[in-house]
């Protein structure tokens, strides 16, 4: 039995959606969560991921490591030690802490695939759901965009405790994601602008509101294939994303040489203070902006196109 989820990025709305603002996301299929169920050899439950060097019976984990919480959460839909027994192996090329949704994909990865394993199938819809639960437990406050991308794998136009949306992309696009190569301390930043809001609501709520205008000028502009219109919102998203501290010397750095190098525009993605950021770029420029941000530092590139 085997199932896979792949990574996702945030195009534009990060933190502010965490207030109730719109934010846009969509897969990234370069890279992806990969679970295979087999019958265990001696009675166990064993949970393999050779990427972290775990192989270890799920008896043996601690409650809160993320995968054995994955598995106990799931013993609400699914009663897991009624199945026969089996082992769990983890790949994942998705980097961790990186703002490319890696805990989403495993946990979605391991939901489909245990719930095929079981015969009891999940809809799209209960396994967002328990993923979000998952993601909860992980990150605090998450606002569930991450769970949501990954889960339906389609671009989506994301508002916290609304329907989602997918939306559809009117003409390809070309982007550069590029790894500061520091761990995104996701929980932390996210804390960090709470501080900030409770100081001065007005002053960032104010912010909040220019985020989400420029997310919703930039769904239009892809929906209408008006691509070179994005280049100046993620700038502008970006300026924002820095005055509510999130950015860092790496993802400044990294988003000026890309500019500078022919992008058309640049911004951190995700939580920010590490993890990635993205360049949109001419297809036929791709690979040239790509190289110029390893040579200013970048630790991995991925070139990917929206459509
Ligand atoms: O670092 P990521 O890609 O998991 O994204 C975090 C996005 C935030 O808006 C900062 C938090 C959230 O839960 O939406």
């Amino acid at each position: 039995m085997k199932a896979s989820a792949p990574g996702k990025i945030i195009l534009f709305g990060e933190h502010a959606v965490v207030y109730g603002r719109p934010a846009l996301a969509v897969p990234v299929t370069q890279v992806h969560a990969e679970v295979e169920i087999l019958p265990s050899r001696d009675g166990k439950i064993w949970v393999d991921a050779p990427g972290i060097a775990l192989h270890a019976t799920l008896d043996s984990l601690p409650p809160g490591n993320p995968i054995a919480s994955i598995l106990h959460n799931l013993s609400n839909s699914l009663d897991i030690s009624s199945l026969p027994p089996f082992e769990i192996r983890i790949n994942s090329s998705i980097p961790v802490a990186a703002g490319l949704g890696s805990g989403a994909a495993v946990s979605v990865a391991i939901l489909r695939a245990l719930s095929a394993y079981a015969n009891h199938s999940l809809s799209d819809e209960q396994i967002n759901q328990y993923a979000y639960e998952i993601e909860k437990l992980h990150h605090g406050t998450p606002s569930g965009i991450d769970n949501s991308v990954v889960t339906y794998a389609q671009p989506v136009y994301f508002v916290r405790g609304k329907p989602l949306e997918i939306f559809t992309v009117g003409a390809p696009f070309s982007l550069v994601i590029a790894d500061t190569g520091v761990p995104a301390p996701t929980k932390e930043s996210v804390g960090d602008v709470r501080k900030l809001w409770e100081a001065d609501r007005d002053r960032w709520e104010k912010v909040f509101d220019e985020i989400g205008g420029i997310v919703n000028e930039a769904r239009d502009a892809i929906q209408q294939g008006k691509t070179h219109d994005l280049g100046r919102l993620m700038d502008a998203n970006h300026a924002l994303l820095q005055q509510l501290t999130v950015s860092s010397d790496a993802l400044d750095h990294l988003t000026e040489a890309a500019r500078k190098s022919g992008a058309m525009g640049a911004k951190l993605s995700g939580g920010g203070r590490g993890g990635n950021m993205i360049a949109l770029v001419d297809r036929e420029n791709a690979a040239h902006v790509a190289e110029r941000l390893v040579s200013e530092g970048a630790k991995h590139t991925i070139i990917t196109e929206i459509r």
